[in-house]
């Protein structure tokens, strides 16, 4: 695996003939990332991943400062995993200056759910992702499920800004336990770690009652709320959208249902697709 600190280096290794799959990351990679890996294998005759730490989607009062970083234990996964490419750009690489031009999702995409707890962050996904794939040029790229709203946005990021690359979607790793699989989790201590698959039990428990029909939808998002709260979590919110935009469902609509809660001082999210 060749690893590039640089756009020039990058770009030069790039110039040959071959389709692109290519899957950002922030690092501290787990069997979640490595599934973008091997399904960006299935889709490109070259695979591309980055790591890179985006100080723009993090919040003042966030993690990025104490966020994970493990490249040289990342680095290794990733070359075991077959990925030909790595751009592990330094912040002076990828913001020389202060970045002044931002790509700014639509309102109706940015204000709702995660967007709405953490202001800016899908500007700062947006912004980061369209300079990756930029700089990048993939034909494909893979973004986990897990991340509902974020691929949510970069599929219409690419959609209306013309970009041709073809964004795959891919299924969230869980645990034994059902917990999704996610670089925060390690923030958890062992009582909250065993707490921590209520979340994906009680999404599921709520998706096998929207498939039996007869439910209101407005009941089962506050039962949701008022679960997690009686268990010691801190909810943001449970909510039953439809997939298409995370838009409010009319009958017909194909379904998610999403949640994001904090337990202790990490949050964590995860969603269920209802078929
Ligand atoms: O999902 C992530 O890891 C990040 O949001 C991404 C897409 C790599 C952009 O920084």
């Amino acid at each position: 695996m060749y690893i590039h600190r640089s756009i020039a280096s990058l770009r030069a290794a790039l110039s040959t003939t071959g389709r692109i799959a290519f899957a950002p990351t922030m690092g501290n990679l787990h069997e979640g990332h490595l599934s973008l890996m091997r399904s960006a294998r299935a889709h490109g005759d070259i695979v591309v991943s980055s790591i890179f730490v985006n100080r723009l989607q993090f919040g003042p009062n966030e993690d990025f400062d104490r966020y994970p970083r493990s490249f040289d234990s990342d680095c290794a996964l990733l070359e075991a995993v077959g990925v030909d490419h790595l751009f592990a750009p330094n912040e002076s690489e990828l913001y020389p200056q202060p970045q002044r031009y931002n790509v700014a999702p639509a309102v109706e995409h940015d204000a709702i759910l995660e967007g709405a707890y953490r202001p800016g962050h899908f500007r700062g996904v947006a912004t980061v992702v369209a300079k990756l794939f930029n700089i990048v040029q993939p034909d494909t790229a893979l973004l986990g499920k897990k991340d509902y709203q974020q691929l949510m946005i970069i599929r219409n990021m690419v959609r209306e800004l013309n970009m041709p690359v073809d964004v795959v979607g891919c299924p969230t790793v869980r645990s034994e336990d059902g917990l999704a699989l996610s670089s925060r989790n390690q923030y958890l201590n062992a009582s909250q770690r065993r707490e921590a698959p209520r979340l994906y039990r009680l999404l599921a428990g709520i998706a096998a009652s929207i498939r039996s029909g007869g439910c209101i939808l407005s009941e089962l998002e506050q039962s949701g709320l008022d679960t997690l709260k009686e268990h010691g979590w801190m909810p943001d919110y449970v909510a039953i959208r439809r997939q298409e935009d995370l838009g409010e469902p009319a009958p017909g609509d194909p379904l998610i249902v999403l949640a994001a809660a904090r337990l202790g001082s990490t949050r964590l999210i995860d969603n269920i697709e209802i078929e």
